[in-house]
């Protein structure tokens, strides 16, 4: 299989990074968009772990951009050093489409992408999201006026179709090509199949087959062998990692490393402690007072699920606190106890 546009082959076959015009993404393992998620905090957590190669922000109502709605505004948020950023935008509105792009090429994105696989219904409604894969014509036509409003690279985000007596993502991605679409991300779902489904990349192969430019496969990659089944499957040239990477933030780094023939780095408990606290300094400075320990009580529970399986020494005494303070030191409090069981465990052995 050949790979013209990517930066570099790894020892192993496989590309480690690729090119969106003239942007390089390396490593070539990206996080996903997601709303309500990846957020600026999220993902300033996941880049000081050193991780992807790309971050998207989560996806931006078009309509809602151009007229200034605080929320749409704060979803377009990112750090100077997010480095390349690609923003994410949705709707069925070619001219709105395009505004909104032009707005965010000002504000100095790297990357604009258009998202054409959401499944939410209040999305979808208004043929915005997965729905446009239902309506080409309407598809081309955004990518279109998007294309013209902007000089920097577009892309797209869609899932294999809307469902799968519709799996048009291969005819799609040759249409958005023409088009000047400088990368595609695949999700092998349809839009039927939600987050569901029998697994079934052979839209995201065939659309690889078709086309030239960078192909990105999603769709439950979460550690080096998933990541390798989607290389080895799809002759994907990157893999996007969603909800994997909420639970384990070090997948970039892990699936990065393998490709490069590299050890695979494992997250020790301090490690694990580390990244907890800095994750709730970085929640104490961005968010507003009511919102804090809400965060601090989610987070823990997504790091508590790699650490504590049975969730009675970190997840449930962290979810009980009635205050910043005492969340923190419960915390602490239940790495010392971690780390006593983990050498508990050692000596045993
Ligand atoms: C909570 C949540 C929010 C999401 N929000 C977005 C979004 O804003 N834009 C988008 O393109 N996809 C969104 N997605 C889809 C993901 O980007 C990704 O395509 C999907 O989760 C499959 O990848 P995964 O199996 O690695 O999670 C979202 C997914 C989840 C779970």
């Amino acid at each position: 299989m050949t790979h013209t546009h990517t930066a570099e082959v790894g020892p192993r076959g496989f590309p480690t990074g690729y090119m969106v015009e003239d942007v390089a993404i390396t490593p070539n393992v990206v996080l996903a968009p997601m709303e309500g998620v990846t957020d600026l905090v999220f993902r300033r957590m996941v880049r000081n772990l050193g991780g992807p190669g790309l971050t998207y922000s989560e996806f931006i109502a078009s309509k809602n951009l151009t007229m200034g709605e605080r929320k749409a505004e704060r979803m377009a948020q990112f750090d100077p050093e997010e480095r390349p950023v690609a923003l994410q935008i949705y709707g069925n509105d070619p001219s709105y489409m395009a505004e909104a792009a032009r707005m965010l090429e000002d504000r100095g994105a790297t990357i604009l992408d258009i998202n054409m696989g959401c499944p939410s219904k209040a999305v979808c409604k208004n043929s915005g999201g997965s729905s446009l894969m239902k309506d080409p014509e309407l598809a081309v036509a955004i990518v279109r006026a998007v294309r013209a409003a902007i000089s920097i690279p577009l892309t797209v985000k869609m899932r294999a179709g809307f469902d799968r007596a519709r799996v048009n993502a291969p005819e799609l991605c040759e249409a958005f090509e023409a088009e000047g679409v400088a990368a595609l991300t695949i999700h092998w779902r349809t839009r039927e199949e939600r987050y569901g489904g029998t697994r079934d990349v052979s839209a995201i192969a065939e659309a690889k087959r078709r086309v030239s430019i960078p192909v990105i496969a999603n769709g439950d990659v979460v550690d080096v062998a998933s990541a390798r089944a989607m290389f080895e499957e799809t002759g994907c040239d990157g893999v996007m990692v969603g909800r994997g990477a909420i639970v384990n933030p070090w997948v970039f780094k892990q699936i990065h490393a393998w490709l490069r023939g590299e050890p695979v780095p494992e997250p020790s408990l301090d490690d694990r402690e580390r990244l907890l606290f800095e994750y709730y300094t970085m929640i104490g400075e961005a968010l507003p007072e009511r919102a804090i320990l809400g965060r601090m009580k989610m987070v823990t529970k997504h790091v508590a699920q790699a650490v504590d399986p049975s969730g009675e020494v970190l997840r449930r005494p962290v979810l009980q606190s009635k205050s910043v303070e005492q969340a923190q030191s419960l915390a602490r409090a239940a790495f010392d106890t971690l780390r006593e069981l983990e050498l508990g465990v050692h000596a045993a052995s």
